[in-house]
Protein backbone atom coordinates (compact mmCIF):
# COMPACT_ATOMS: atom_id res chain seq x y z
CA UNK A 1 0.00 0.00 0.00
CA UNK A 2 1.22 3.35 -1.29
CA UNK A 3 0.94 6.67 1.09
CA UNK A 4 1.47 10.49 0.47
CA UNK A 5 4.41 11.05 2.70
CA UNK A 6 6.63 14.28 3.23
CA UNK A 7 9.56 12.79 1.71
CA UNK A 8 12.98 14.79 3.10
CA UNK A 9 14.95 13.66 0.34
CA UNK A 10 15.20 13.96 -3.37
CA UNK A 11 17.87 12.72 -5.76
CA UNK A 12 19.70 16.12 -5.92
CA UNK A 13 20.11 16.01 -1.55
CA UNK A 14 22.17 12.35 -2.72
CA UNK A 15 25.60 14.44 -2.25
CA UNK A 16 24.36 15.50 1.14
CA UNK A 17 24.27 12.12 2.48
CA UNK A 18 27.99 11.68 1.80
CA UNK A 19 30.25 9.79 3.26
CA UNK A 20 27.99 6.54 3.49
CA UNK A 21 26.54 6.29 6.79
CA UNK A 22 27.18 9.82 8.48
CA UNK A 23 23.34 11.07 8.65
CA UNK A 24 21.36 8.74 10.78
CA UNK A 25 17.46 9.13 12.07
CA UNK A 26 16.63 10.38 15.42
CA UNK A 27 14.89 7.45 16.48
CA UNK A 28 16.34 3.48 17.28
CA UNK A 29 14.25 0.41 18.22
CA UNK A 30 15.94 -1.43 21.11
CA UNK A 31 15.31 -4.64 22.91
CA UNK A 32 17.05 -6.33 25.74
CA UNK A 33 17.80 -10.06 26.47
CA UNK A 34 17.70 -10.73 30.66
CA UNK A 35 19.34 -14.37 30.22
CA UNK A 36 15.89 -15.72 29.99
CA UNK A 37 13.79 -13.53 27.53
CA UNK A 38 13.58 -10.52 24.84
CA UNK A 39 11.91 -7.46 26.18
CA UNK A 40 8.93 -6.45 24.17
CA UNK A 41 10.92 -3.79 21.43
CA UNK A 42 10.94 -0.08 22.05
CA UNK A 43 11.26 3.04 19.29
CA UNK A 44 13.67 5.21 21.61
CA UNK A 45 15.33 8.57 20.83
CA UNK A 46 19.13 7.46 19.87
CA UNK A 47 19.82 10.10 21.88
CA UNK A 48 18.55 8.15 24.87
CA UNK A 49 20.84 4.99 24.40
CA UNK A 50 22.86 4.25 27.66
CA UNK A 51 25.21 2.15 28.34
CA UNK A 52 26.87 0.81 31.16
CA UNK A 53 30.67 1.50 30.99
CA UNK A 54 31.23 -1.87 32.10
CA UNK A 55 29.51 -3.72 29.56
CA UNK A 56 30.79 -6.86 28.44
CA UNK A 57 31.00 -5.65 24.68
CA UNK A 58 33.14 -2.89 25.59
CA UNK A 59 35.86 -4.83 27.29
CA UNK A 60 35.74 -8.36 25.96
CA UNK A 61 34.45 -7.47 22.61
CA UNK A 62 31.17 -9.58 22.30
CA UNK A 63 29.68 -7.29 19.45
CA UNK A 64 28.43 -7.89 16.14
CA UNK A 65 26.34 -6.35 13.31
CA UNK A 66 24.51 -6.74 10.29
CA UNK A 67 24.16 -4.24 7.23
CA UNK A 68 21.02 -4.44 4.82
CA UNK A 69 18.82 -1.85 3.06
CA UNK A 70 15.06 -0.89 2.80
CA UNK A 71 14.06 1.06 -0.87
CA UNK A 72 12.20 3.53 -1.71
CA UNK A 73 9.83 1.98 -4.88
CA UNK A 74 9.56 4.14 -8.23
CA UNK A 75 5.40 3.99 -6.95
CA UNK A 76 6.62 5.22 -3.51
CA UNK A 77 6.20 1.90 -1.69
CA UNK A 78 8.60 0.50 0.56
CA UNK A 79 10.47 -2.89 0.46
CA UNK A 80 13.99 -4.47 2.81
CA UNK A 81 15.96 -6.76 0.79
CA UNK A 82 16.65 -10.18 1.90
CA UNK A 83 16.08 -9.24 5.61
CA UNK A 84 15.75 -13.46 6.65
CA UNK A 85 19.16 -14.08 5.42
CA UNK A 86 21.00 -11.03 7.33
CA UNK A 87 18.96 -11.86 10.52
CA UNK A 88 20.25 -15.76 9.89
CA UNK A 89 24.06 -14.20 9.68
CA UNK A 90 23.63 -12.19 12.83
CA UNK A 91 22.82 -15.51 14.35
CA UNK A 92 25.80 -17.16 13.21
CA UNK A 93 27.89 -14.38 14.37
CA UNK A 94 26.22 -14.52 18.06
CA UNK A 95 26.77 -18.02 18.22
CA UNK A 96 29.99 -17.37 17.44
CA UNK A 97 30.93 -15.23 19.68
CA UNK A 98 29.23 -16.31 22.65
CA UNK A 99 26.28 -13.59 22.50
CA UNK A 100 22.62 -14.29 22.93
CA UNK A 101 20.85 -13.26 19.35
CA UNK A 102 17.31 -12.23 18.56
CA UNK A 103 15.43 -14.95 16.40
CA UNK A 104 14.83 -14.50 12.85
CA UNK A 105 10.90 -12.61 13.42
CA UNK A 106 12.29 -10.49 16.49
CA UNK A 107 15.20 -9.57 14.13
CA UNK A 108 12.37 -8.96 10.97
CA UNK A 109 10.19 -7.20 13.41
CA UNK A 110 12.28 -4.42 14.46
CA UNK A 111 13.94 -3.57 11.09
CA UNK A 112 10.41 -3.23 9.44
CA UNK A 113 9.47 -1.02 12.88
CA UNK A 114 12.26 1.44 11.89
CA UNK A 115 11.68 1.48 8.27
CA UNK A 116 8.49 2.30 9.34
CA UNK A 117 9.35 5.21 11.77
CA UNK A 118 11.76 6.29 9.44
CA UNK A 119 9.74 6.04 5.95
CA UNK A 120 10.38 10.17 5.73
CA UNK A 121 14.22 9.59 5.57
CA UNK A 122 14.19 7.05 2.64
CA UNK A 123 15.74 8.69 -0.44
CA UNK A 124 14.98 8.00 -3.83
CA UNK A 125 17.12 5.72 -6.21
CA UNK A 126 19.52 5.02 -6.19
CA UNK A 127 19.83 5.91 -2.51
CA UNK A 128 18.53 3.70 0.03
CA UNK A 129 17.64 3.59 4.02
CA UNK A 130 20.61 1.43 5.48
CA UNK A 131 19.70 -0.49 8.36
CA UNK A 132 22.25 -1.40 10.92
CA UNK A 133 20.98 -4.22 13.67
CA UNK A 134 23.73 -4.15 16.62
CA UNK A 135 24.17 -6.79 19.14
CA UNK A 136 26.04 -6.71 22.66
CA UNK A 137 26.80 -8.35 25.00
CA UNK A 138 25.48 -6.78 28.18
CA UNK A 139 26.73 -7.26 31.35
CA UNK A 140 28.58 -5.38 33.57
CA UNK A 141 31.00 -7.42 35.43
CA UNK A 142 34.30 -6.34 34.11
CA UNK A 143 36.08 -9.82 35.37
CA UNK A 144 34.25 -11.52 32.99
CA UNK A 145 36.74 -12.15 30.00
CA UNK A 146 36.19 -16.02 29.81
CA UNK A 147 32.77 -15.88 30.56
CA UNK A 148 30.27 -15.25 27.91
CA UNK A 149 27.64 -12.16 28.57
CA UNK A 150 23.99 -13.48 29.87
CA UNK A 151 22.23 -10.46 28.73
CA UNK A 152 22.22 -8.88 24.93
CA UNK A 153 21.10 -5.78 24.17
CA UNK A 154 19.39 -5.93 20.48
CA UNK A 155 18.60 -2.27 18.70
CA UNK A 156 18.37 -1.44 15.40
CA UNK A 157 19.39 1.99 13.53
CA UNK A 158 18.98 3.66 10.40
CA UNK A 159 20.80 5.69 7.51
CA UNK A 160 19.91 7.25 4.63
CA UNK A 161 22.78 6.72 2.10
CA UNK A 162 23.79 7.32 -1.57
CA UNK A 163 27.10 5.74 -2.72
CA UNK A 164 29.22 3.55 -0.58
CA UNK A 165 32.48 4.64 -2.90
CA UNK A 166 32.64 8.06 -3.49
CA UNK A 167 32.68 9.51 -7.20
CA UNK A 168 29.58 7.47 -8.29
CA UNK A 169 29.43 3.81 -10.47
CA UNK A 170 33.31 3.99 -11.28
CA UNK A 171 36.15 1.32 -11.19
CA UNK A 172 38.00 0.90 -7.95
CA UNK A 173 41.39 0.69 -7.20
CA UNK A 174 42.62 -2.36 -4.96
CA UNK A 175 45.71 -3.34 -3.16
CA UNK A 176 46.51 -6.77 -3.39
CA UNK A 177 47.87 -7.66 0.04
CA UNK A 178 49.07 -11.44 -0.31
CA UNK A 179 50.71 -11.80 3.34
CA UNK A 180 48.74 -10.58 6.21
CA UNK A 181 44.76 -12.50 6.66
CA UNK A 182 41.92 -9.83 7.25
CA UNK A 183 41.00 -11.75 10.69
CA UNK A 184 41.67 -14.37 13.00
CA UNK A 185 41.59 -17.79 11.81
CA UNK A 186 37.81 -19.00 11.54
CA UNK A 187 36.34 -15.52 12.30
CA UNK A 188 36.21 -14.18 8.71
CA UNK A 189 32.33 -15.26 8.62
CA UNK A 190 31.36 -13.02 12.21
CA UNK A 191 30.44 -10.02 11.27
CA UNK A 192 32.25 -8.11 14.33
CA UNK A 193 34.03 -4.85 14.46
CA UNK A 194 37.31 -6.23 15.65
CA UNK A 195 37.42 -7.79 12.17
CA UNK A 196 37.22 -4.34 10.55
CA UNK A 197 39.57 -2.59 13.12
CA UNK A 198 42.19 -5.04 12.90
CA UNK A 199 42.22 -4.54 8.64
CA UNK A 200 42.38 -0.72 9.13
CA UNK A 201 45.68 -0.06 9.83
CA UNK A 202 46.77 -1.87 6.30
CA UNK A 203 43.97 0.09 4.44
CA UNK A 204 45.10 3.14 5.53
CA UNK A 205 48.23 2.24 4.81
CA UNK A 206 47.12 1.33 1.31
CA UNK A 207 44.86 4.27 1.17
CA UNK A 208 48.35 6.33 1.80
CA UNK A 209 50.73 5.03 -0.81
CA UNK A 210 48.82 3.88 -3.36
CA UNK A 211 44.93 5.79 -3.50
CA UNK A 212 43.89 2.29 -2.83
CA UNK A 213 40.05 2.35 -2.18
CA UNK A 214 40.07 -0.89 -0.70
CA UNK A 215 42.61 -4.13 0.48
CA UNK A 216 41.88 -7.40 -1.29
CA UNK A 217 43.24 -9.86 1.17
CA UNK A 218 44.90 -13.00 0.02
CA UNK A 219 46.74 -14.34 2.65
CA UNK A 220 48.88 -17.57 1.00
CA UNK A 221 47.60 -16.49 -2.31
CA UNK A 222 44.29 -17.51 -1.20
CA UNK A 223 42.30 -14.54 -2.78
CA UNK A 224 39.69 -13.63 -0.34
CA UNK A 225 37.57 -10.17 -0.08
CA UNK A 226 38.06 -7.25 0.38
CA UNK A 227 37.82 -5.03 3.62
CA UNK A 228 33.70 -4.36 3.31
CA UNK A 229 32.73 -6.72 0.26
CA UNK A 230 33.41 -9.64 -1.31
CA UNK A 231 34.99 -10.15 -4.58
CA UNK A 232 33.77 -11.71 -8.46
CA UNK A 233 35.64 -12.34 -10.82
CA UNK A 234 33.24 -12.19 -14.38
CA UNK A 235 33.42 -12.61 -18.19
CA UNK A 236 31.24 -13.17 -20.94
CA UNK A 237 30.64 -16.96 -19.68
CA UNK A 238 30.90 -17.30 -16.02
CA UNK A 239 31.53 -15.97 -12.75
CA UNK A 240 34.21 -17.35 -10.01
CA UNK A 241 34.39 -16.51 -6.43
CA UNK A 242 35.85 -18.18 -3.21
CA UNK A 243 33.33 -21.18 -2.10
CA UNK A 244 32.09 -20.54 1.34
CA UNK A 245 33.93 -21.92 4.26
CA UNK A 246 34.82 -19.55 7.62
CA UNK A 247 37.61 -17.03 6.09
CA UNK A 248 35.17 -14.41 4.96
CA UNK A 249 31.96 -13.11 5.36
CA UNK A 250 28.96 -14.86 3.50
CA UNK A 251 27.83 -12.23 1.71
CA UNK A 252 23.82 -11.69 0.67
CA UNK A 253 24.79 -10.04 -2.11
CA UNK A 254 27.23 -12.17 -3.51
CA UNK A 255 24.70 -15.26 -3.07
CA UNK A 256 22.41 -12.66 -4.95
CA UNK A 257 24.25 -11.77 -8.01
CA UNK A 258 25.38 -15.77 -7.73
CA UNK A 259 21.86 -16.60 -8.00
CA UNK A 260 20.85 -13.68 -10.50
CA UNK A 261 23.50 -14.78 -13.03
CA UNK A 262 23.13 -18.28 -13.03
CA UNK A 263 19.57 -17.55 -14.16
CA UNK A 264 21.10 -14.95 -16.74
CA UNK A 265 23.08 -18.01 -18.37
CA UNK A 266 26.43 -17.35 -16.35
CA UNK A 267 28.37 -20.69 -15.11
CA UNK A 268 29.14 -20.31 -11.61
CA UNK A 269 32.57 -21.50 -10.03
CA UNK A 270 32.49 -21.66 -6.65
CA UNK A 271 36.10 -22.45 -5.95
CA UNK A 272 39.59 -20.88 -4.40
CA UNK A 273 41.70 -18.75 -6.94
CA UNK A 274 45.46 -18.28 -6.61
CA UNK A 275 46.90 -14.54 -7.24
CA UNK A 276 48.71 -15.85 -9.81
CA UNK A 277 45.30 -16.74 -11.38
CA UNK A 278 43.86 -13.34 -10.59
CA UNK A 279 46.44 -11.45 -12.08
CA UNK A 280 46.23 -13.38 -15.17
CA UNK A 281 42.43 -13.19 -15.62
CA UNK A 282 42.96 -9.12 -15.72
CA UNK A 283 44.07 -9.87 -19.35
CA UNK A 284 40.51 -10.62 -20.72
CA UNK A 285 37.90 -10.42 -17.53
CA UNK A 286 36.42 -8.23 -15.07
CA UNK A 287 36.30 -7.99 -11.24
CA UNK A 288 33.72 -6.98 -9.03
CA UNK A 289 33.30 -6.29 -5.09
CA UNK A 290 29.59 -7.16 -4.19
CA UNK A 291 27.53 -6.50 -0.80
CA UNK A 292 25.26 -4.73 0.70
CA UNK A 293 26.97 -0.66 0.42
CA UNK A 294 28.82 -1.97 -2.19
CA UNK A 295 26.02 -2.82 -4.43
CA UNK A 296 28.12 -4.50 -7.04
CA UNK A 297 31.24 -2.00 -7.96
CA UNK A 298 33.49 -3.49 -10.90
CA UNK A 299 37.14 -3.31 -10.63
CA UNK A 300 39.54 -0.96 -12.79
CA UNK A 301 42.94 -1.72 -11.18
CA UNK A 302 44.82 -4.05 -8.76
CA UNK A 303 48.40 -3.10 -7.45
CA UNK A 304 50.40 -6.42 -6.25
CA UNK A 305 54.22 -5.92 -5.49
CA UNK A 306 54.11 -2.12 -6.75
CA UNK A 307 53.22 -3.03 -10.24
CA UNK A 308 49.75 -1.62 -11.38
CA UNK A 309 47.41 -4.48 -13.38
CA UNK A 310 44.52 -2.89 -15.57
CA UNK A 311 41.07 -4.66 -16.22
CA UNK A 312 39.12 -3.30 -18.77
CA UNK A 313 40.46 -0.19 -19.89
CA UNK A 314 40.00 0.73 -16.18
CA UNK A 315 36.25 0.99 -17.08
CA UNK A 316 33.22 -0.49 -15.49
CA UNK A 317 33.23 -3.94 -17.49
CA UNK A 318 29.64 -4.55 -19.44
CA UNK A 319 29.10 -8.01 -17.46
CA UNK A 320 29.68 -6.76 -13.85
CA UNK A 321 27.28 -3.37 -15.00
CA UNK A 322 24.89 -6.19 -16.67
CA UNK A 323 24.52 -8.30 -13.35
CA UNK A 324 24.53 -4.51 -11.20
CA UNK A 325 21.51 -3.54 -13.40
CA UNK A 326 20.18 -6.74 -12.54
CA UNK A 327 20.27 -6.61 -8.65
CA UNK A 328 19.07 -2.89 -9.08
CA UNK A 329 15.93 -3.91 -10.91
CA UNK A 330 14.80 -6.55 -8.41
CA UNK A 331 16.07 -4.32 -5.19
CA UNK A 332 13.83 -1.45 -6.52
CA UNK A 333 11.09 -3.35 -7.59
CA UNK A 334 11.40 -3.12 -11.72
CA UNK A 335 12.17 -6.69 -12.17
CA UNK A 336 9.72 -9.15 -10.52
CA UNK A 337 10.86 -10.69 -7.18
CA UNK A 338 10.44 -14.84 -8.35
CA UNK A 339 12.45 -16.23 -5.17
CA UNK A 340 10.77 -14.28 -2.27
CA UNK A 341 13.61 -12.04 -1.31
CA UNK A 342 11.23 -8.66 -0.49
CA UNK A 343 9.56 -7.80 2.23
CA UNK A 344 7.23 -4.74 1.77
CA UNK A 345 6.65 -2.65 4.05
N1 LIG B 1 32.62 -8.78 3.31
C1 LIG B 1 32.74 -7.82 4.23
C2 LIG B 1 33.99 -7.76 5.03
C3 LIG B 1 31.70 -6.90 4.46
O1 LIG B 1 31.81 -5.93 5.38
C4 LIG B 1 30.54 -7.01 3.68
C5 LIG B 1 29.42 -6.10 3.92
O2 LIG B 1 28.54 -6.37 4.67
C6 LIG B 1 30.46 -8.03 2.73
C7 LIG B 1 31.52 -8.89 2.57
C8 LIG B 1 29.23 -8.21 1.88
O3 LIG B 1 28.16 -8.73 2.61
P1 LIG B 1 26.67 -8.40 2.19
O4 LIG B 1 26.59 -8.65 0.74
O5 LIG B 1 25.85 -9.32 2.99
O6 LIG B 1 26.44 -6.98 2.53
C1 LIG C 1 27.76 -3.46 4.32
O1 LIG C 1 27.89 -3.48 3.09
O2 LIG C 1 26.67 -3.60 4.86
C2 LIG C 1 28.89 -3.26 5.20
O3 LIG C 1 28.82 -3.66 6.32
C3 LIG C 1 30.04 -2.52 4.75
C4 LIG C 1 30.35 -1.49 5.77
C5 LIG C 1 31.79 -1.49 6.00
C6 LIG C 1 29.73 -0.18 5.46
Amino acid sequence: MTMTRNWRYTTADLPKLSPFGSVQTDRISLSQFDGSAWSTPQLIPAADFALHPGSHCLHYGSSCFEGLKAYRWQDDSLAIFRPDQHAKRMVTSGELLSITPPDESHFIEMCKSVVRDSADSIPPAPGALYLRPVLLGADTNIGAASTPSSRSIFYVMASPVGDYFAGGERALRLLVEDKLPRTAPGFGQVKTGSNYAAALSITLAAKKKWKADQVLFCPSSDVQETGAANFLLIDDKKIITKPLDDSFLHGVTRNSILTIGKELGYEIEERNVTTDELLKWTEHGEAALSGTAAVLAPVGSLIFEEKEYTLCNNEPGPNARRLRQALIDLQQGVAEDTRGWITRI
